[in-house]
């Protein structure tokens, strides 16, 4: 465990600084972590909702469910851990929009958002969803008419290769890379670790509890990330 106090001045002197986030970054604006105990929706795991499979079988349950975070999301607001991020490039595995409404704007969504819908057949037509009014009945997509789905990543899908280009880039480019509120259990994103790691950067970890890549890390913060990253990221002396 490292004091942010004395990381902060490492910081300060950072070219360039990446964070690669995880849900813990958001539970303090009271959005549910995965494996957390967030527990079941109508007795499903709500890991067995986010895949293809489960879109093709119950659609409007889906979607139902989509609509219920979609819903939590429009009531939730930034904490200081998004205001804290906004300077730095965010790579983040969250399907929020948290750190854009903080101020953030260089930030690669890995698994994609819950503001936008596509076509699920992917002929390349995506529209923007207003969160507080989410579709909860299956549309067709104007433009082939397949089904319109929420613009995330599923289990089983691949991530975009345009993504992954991004997100490679940042790490490679970074001298710092934080690690913050994620189990680090899910690839590929979990192995943007080792890509900045192996490209020289050094790895601070911030979650509450240790986890995957407490192993990978040069410092590791136990801590709520809305308590320690203002404070590490602060430009004061
Ligand atoms: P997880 O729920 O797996 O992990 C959340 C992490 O945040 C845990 O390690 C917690 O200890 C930590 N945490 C909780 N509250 C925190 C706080 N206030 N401050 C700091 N840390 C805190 O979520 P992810 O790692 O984001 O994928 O999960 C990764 C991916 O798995 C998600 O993007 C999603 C999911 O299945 C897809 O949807 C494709």
């Amino acid at each position: 465990m490292t004091d942010p106090a004395a990381l902060a001045e490492r910081l300060r002197d950072a070219k360039r600084i990446v964070c690669f986030s995880g849900a813990g970054l958001s539970a303090a604006s009271g959005l549910a972590t995965f494996r957390g105990d967030g527990g079941l929706w109508r007795q499903r795991d709500p890991m067995t909702l986010a895949t293809p499979g489960a879109f093709a079988a119950e659609p409007e349950l889906v979607l139902e469910w989509y609509g219920e975070r979609r819903r939590r999301l429009a009531e939730a607001t930034p904490n200081a851990a998004h205001a804290a991020l906004v300077p730095v490039t965010n790579i983040t595995q969250n399907v929020d929009d948290l750190l854009e409404r903080a101020g953030a704007s260089d930030v690669v969504h890995l698994h994609g958002t819950l503001v936008r819908d596509r076509c699920h057949a992917a002929c390349g037509y995506d529209e923007p969803i207003d969160p507080a009014d989410p579709p909860v009945a299956v549309r067709a997509c104007p433009q082939c008419g397949a089904p319109m789905r929420p613009a995330v990543v599923w289990f089983g899908e691949a991530l975009a290769e345009a993504t992954i280009d991004a997100a490679v880039e940042a790490c490679t480019a970074a001298d710092v890379f934080l690690v913050v509120g994620t189990s680090a259990v899910v690839q590929p994103a979990a192995s943007l670790i080792d890509v900045a790691r192996d490209a020289g950067a050094t790895i601070i970890v911030v979650n509450t509890e240790s986890s995957a890549a407490s192993d990978r890390a040069h410092h590791e913060i136990i801590g709520a990330a809305a308590d320690v990253l203002p404070a590490l990221l602060s430009a004061e002396d």
